[in-house]
């Protein structure tokens, strides 16, 4: 698939997630096998002004390329310089969040809300797109609700104005991230425009993502939750090993993540404590047991405390992985909102 010029080399990629697909992620990802990277949200109105936090969101590693930035917003004269600034950083793509369904994003009118009112947003995509020189996408949902289930109505628009590809996250604003994502739309979506459509939700493979491909006639998958603690998602290689070398290549990529928060973060103590806590619990929860493990780092202290105690529970997990014992599980992540 290309996204205007841009050639994206495989089928799935990570999704943005806020607090979460920041750089050291994606770029464990990208080694792993994420098509391409997309930062989390970034707001624009933070952005213009230059506050320290979206700075730092908008950090990322050359390595990543090709790299989409994604920007949060409802206003051309907000959007416009912060779209500029990200593509004069680097950025090889600029999205535009339409899904954010969280309350407080919603209420002032960016996010999902902007699914609302289709000319309105119409307009304000004819703005970004002659601002933009490098591709523009769009990240959408189902719709606002039930009632309004308009996500071929708005990739419809999203293509007479010129966006070069969508992503279609196809619950509805409503439905928050409960049950599960109606795959139907993302077909619908694709049967509507011309222009390339990624599909999302509820991918917690590669198996998945082809069953999405094939279902759907999408050109991509994006993958979230299903990547979160398993980077390793993306490397369709790894069942073919056998389970010295499968844990081998675990092992060394959940090692390169934490050197890479170490690195990214090591200005920011406290964050860098809060992402290796956040990210190594997760890494626990793909395995049987990890109650325990999970309840010793998401409380520790130190950089020290949190790692020896993930690293205690995986070498114990993976002496059960060697003796034959099936320690695998695909985690839930279903009550995880963003
Ligand atoms: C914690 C969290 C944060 C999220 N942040 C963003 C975001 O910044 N931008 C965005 O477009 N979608 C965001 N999403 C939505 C995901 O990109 C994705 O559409 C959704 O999780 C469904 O895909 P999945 O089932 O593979 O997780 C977020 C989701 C979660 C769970």
């Amino acid at each position: 698939m290309d996204i205007g010029a841009i050639p994206v080399a495989g089928i799935a990629r990570l999704a943005p997630m806020a607090g979460i697909s920041n750089a050291p992620f994606r770029l464990v990802a990208r080694e792993c096998g994420s098509a391409m990277t997309t930062s989390e949200e970034i707001d624009a109105m933070s952005l213009v002004r230059e506050n320290p936090v979206a700075r730092e969101i908008a950090r990322f590693y050359p390595e990543e390329r090709p790299l989409a930035m994604q920007l949060l917003g409802c206003d051309a004269a907000v959007l416009v310089p912060a779209a500029e600034a990200l593509q004069a950083a680097g950025a090889d793509i600029i999205d535009l969040n339409m899904g954010c369904p969280v309350n407080k994003i919603i209420r002032q009118g960016k996010g999902s809300a902007l699914m609302r009112d289709v000319p309105a947003t119409a307009i304000l995509i004819r703005a970004l797109r002659r601002a933009i020189a490098v591709p523009f996408t769009v990240k959408i949902r189902g719709g606002w609700d039930d009632q309004h289930l308009n996500a071929v109505e708005v990739a419809r628009m999203l293509q007479d104005e010129g966006v070069d590809a969508i992503t279609v996250h196809p619950r509805t604003r409503s439905q928050q991230f409960t049950g599960r994502a109606p795959w139907q739309i993302i077909r619908d979506v694709v049967e509507a425009v011309d222009i390339p459509v990624t599909g999302n939700g509820d991918v917690r493979s590669m198996a998945d993502a082809r069953r999405m491909m094939a279902e759907t006639g999408c050109q991509s998958v994006m993958i979230g939750r299903g990547a979160l603690g398993r980077p390793w998602v993306f490397d369709e290689t790894l069942d073919a090993l056998d389970t010295a070398s499968r844990w081998e290549r675990m092992t060394a990529a959940t090692r390169r993540h934490v050197a890479l928060i170490e690195e990214h973060y090591a200005e920011n103590p406290r964050y860098l404590l809060n992402q290796l806590r956040k990210h190594l619990g997760w890494y626990t929860m793909n395995f049987r047991g990890s109650k325990a493990a999970r309840a010793a780092v998401h409380p520790a202290r130190s950089r020290d405390e949190a790692l020896d105690a993930f690293w205690a529970f995986w070498e114990r997990t993976r002496e059960r992985a060697l003796a034959g014992e099936p320690v695998e599980i695909v985690p839930d992540h279903s009550a995880l909102e963003g």
